[in-house]
């Protein structure tokens, strides 16, 4: 199966998360082209699609929104895996425990996955947490950030990345038959 994993990143920890996806891939058999969304122009010669997005004011960037729009047409019937890298991951966080089990429960999901689910097959999306250092949220949000409970530095969960990617390559063998 030929797979794209294309990523929007700011700050890099989209593009190391999706640098894991795309080297996992590769070891379960199929072959992973690693690209930025911004600069895919097609996605013809894909079979699947591994899409993901660093979360800003609880959306995806705007470089992968408009990869989306742009995509459009080449979208329609394929299938798709998606994720969403921000403060809060479905396993692990960069804010207080109580703060990510509340913001689980009443995060909606980004916009982009409207469109994507109304163009193509989406099999799931799962947020993952990511990576945030002094000085990359401005003024009143470093303050906010703090009030979450917010600690600088990496809050990954390889582990959970590592099974959701167990998933995709063994969903996407499913549908190859
Ligand atoms: C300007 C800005 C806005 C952000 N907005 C959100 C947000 O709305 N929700 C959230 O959970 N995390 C938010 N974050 C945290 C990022 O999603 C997180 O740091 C992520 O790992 C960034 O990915 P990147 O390193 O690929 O850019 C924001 C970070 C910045 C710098």
């Amino acid at each position: 199966m030929r797979t794209l994993v294309g990523y929007a990143t700011a700050k890099g920890s989209t593009r190391g998360i999706a640098e894991r996806i795309a080297a996992a891939l590769e070891q379960a058999g199929h072959t992973a082209d690693l690209k930025n969304l911004a600069s895919a122009d097609t996605v013809r010669e894909y079979d699947v699609l591994v899409v993901g997005s660093a979360i800003h004011n609880g959306q995806w960037l705007p470089g992968a929104a408009d990869a989306l729009d742009r995509l459009g047409p080449d979208l329609a019937g394929r299938t798709v895996w998606a994720f969403s890298v921000s403060s809060v991951g479905a396993t692990s966080s960069l804010l207080s425990p109580r703060v990510a089990r509340y913001l689980r429960r009443v995060t909606p999901e980004p916009q982009a996955m409207q469109t994507l689910r109304s163009a193509a097959d989406v099999r799931r999306h799962r947020f993952f947490a990511g990576t945030i250092s002094p000085g990359d949220w401005p003024g009143i949000g470093r303050v906010v950030f703090r009030l979450m409970g917010g600690h600088y530095g990496h809050a990954r969960d390889w582990t959970d990345i590592d099974g959701w990617v167990a998933a995709v390559a063994a969903g996407s063998e499913d549908d190859a038959g």
